[in-house]
């Protein structure tokens, strides 16, 4: 994986926008305090996703248990929400053929379909269970908390579908739980009712979860390699301990848009891969980003209110869409494009006698060359405008490469929270919601919650 960085910096763009040379090497010099820092934290117990690249054990053990439970079920339901299902959701996209659950047996090669219940809307919910058969179903509940009402909503919705189709005593059999090792409902509810259970190692956070068990079991039940993954997320690792800024790429990556924020209030970060496999990706990372690095108070308790706000688009379809905004408008983004140098699959645009002029030059030439034609002139584009750019590129899309990926972010993260100087494992921010949902639901304990200006008619249009 290569971090092309150039077209963030003034000189490579109109000379009036972007960061200017000179800043590489003050960043440079103020990073080892912060891969000091980051190691302190590390020692402390706060990192825990760096310890992904090492656990041969879990891979084997995972691996077993998928085994085990074979082609007994041909599909998989996930339950879960945010950092349970987004990690997912971007393995499936990303390492399994596209319409992975329209393919039939043999082309999904005898492994389970799958589907991600990330949300609690009824349409959802009620439309899977419909189409699903519960005699040929897993489920994996996944909760590092044990206690998210809406997985636990969902859990208790197909629990109760799962008991009338089978019996209650069948359906535990179709069941696995991915939670905290000793506490929580969910842990509670395995043990009462001998229910399987997956640990999330608890120095890990929700967000931070995808190479646990959390991502892992769903990806080796649907045939992904995940020891390879794995070994990609430990590559990206390995070159994370790198004490030279410019050879560590996601320190380097994470270092670019913090000054481009703090310095040139380049607030709005997009991820844009050239490859509909890594859609899901991108709303992963979202997620990633927004949760770990907006926050309202600093790590010594000031307000800062810090935090960029990070956008997911696909190329090149969002050509048609974001990147006139892009273009033109603020000077208040980085977009970081990411590309597939050779995607494992490429299609040549058929010759076609009579075409005029216009179209005719297309002939003869790839999907892929077109795709990575419109990523650079993008790139380029973008650049020519005075607009911050840099480009993640993968040889191809595989489970290491896809590992390797996933582990480049969150190292990024754990990076950019020292630079702005929040924690990048809380979040705070979602508390106060959560309080007031269960007092609005009826939870005891909840009910003094009150919501803000509730004593009062609402202000409605319409
Ligand atoms: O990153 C996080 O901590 C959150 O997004 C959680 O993943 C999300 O709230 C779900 O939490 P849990 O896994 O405890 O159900």
């Amino acid at each position: 994986m290569k971090l092309h960085y150039s077209r963030i910096l003034a000189d490579k763009l109109d000379a009036e926008h972007g960061l200017p040379r000179p800043r590489l090497q003050d960043l440079s010099q103020r990073f080892p305090q912060v891969l000091a820092e980051v190691r302190a934290r590390r020692r402390d117990g706060e990192y825990g996703f760096y310890d992904l690249g090492e656990q041969a054990q879990t891979v084997a053990a995972i691996r077993r248990f998928a085994e085990g439970v074979g082609q007994a079920y041909d599909h998989i339901l996930v339950l879960g929400i945010g950092g349970s299902a987004l990690g997912t959701k971007a393995l499936v996209n990303a390492l399994r053929p596209p319409a992975w659950n329209e393919l039939d047996d043999e082309a999904r090669e005898y492994f389970p379909r799958v589907t991600v219940l990330e949300n609690v809307d009824p349409t959802s919910i009620a439309a899977a269970l419909q189409r699903i058969d519960p005699r040929r179903v897993f489920v994996n509940v996944i909760s590092k908390s044990g206690g998210t009402a809406e997985t636990l909503a969902q859990y208790l919705v197909v629990r109760a579908w799962l008991d009338q189709a089978l019996g209650p005593d069948a359906a535990v059999r179709h069941l696995a739980f991915t939670t905290d090792p000793v506490k929580g409902p969910l842990h509670e509810l395995a043990e009462r009712e001998g229910i399987a259970r997956l640990e999330v190692p608890p120095a890990v956070g929700g967000r931070f979860s995808v190479l646990t068990p959390v991502g892992l079991l769903p990806a080796a039940l649907v045939g992904i390699d995940i020891s390879a993954l794995i070994t990609g997320a430990r590559r990206a690792v390995q070159r994370a301990e790198h004490e030279s800024l410019l050879q560590n790429p996601a320190a380097l990556y994470a270092a670019l848009l913090w000054a481009a924020d703090t310095l040139l209030s380049a607030r709005i970060h997009v991820v844009m891969p050239y490859s509909d496999r890594l859609r899901e990706f991108a709303a992963w990372y979202v997620q990633l980003w927004a949760e770990s690095l907006g926050k309202r108070l600093d790590r010594r308790g000031a307000v800062v209110h810090a935090g960029p706000t990070p956008i997911g688009a696909t190329g090149a379809t969002d050509q048609h869409s974001q990147v006139q905004l892009y273009m033109e408008g603020p000077f208040d983004k980085v977009v970081t494009f990411i590309r597939v140098e050779h995607p494992d699959l490429d299609v040549t645009i058929p010759q076609r006698a009579g075409l005029p002029e216009e179209l005719a030059y297309l002939q003869g030439h790839t999907l892929n060359e077109l795709l990575h034609a419109e990523q650079e002139a993008t790139s380029a584009a973008l650049a020519r405008m005075g607009r911050m750019n840099v480009t993640l590129s993968i040889p191809s899309l595989s489970a290491e490469t896809v590992g390797e990926l996933i582990m480049f972010f969150q190292l990024a993260t754990g990076f950019a929270g020292v630079w702005y100087g929040v924690n990048p494992f809380d979040q705070p921010g979602v508390e106060l919601g959560k309080r007031l949902t269960f007092a609005a639901m009826g939870r005891p304990g909840f009910m003094k919650e009150a919501a803000p200006g509730a004593g009062g008619p609402p202000d409605v249009s319409g």
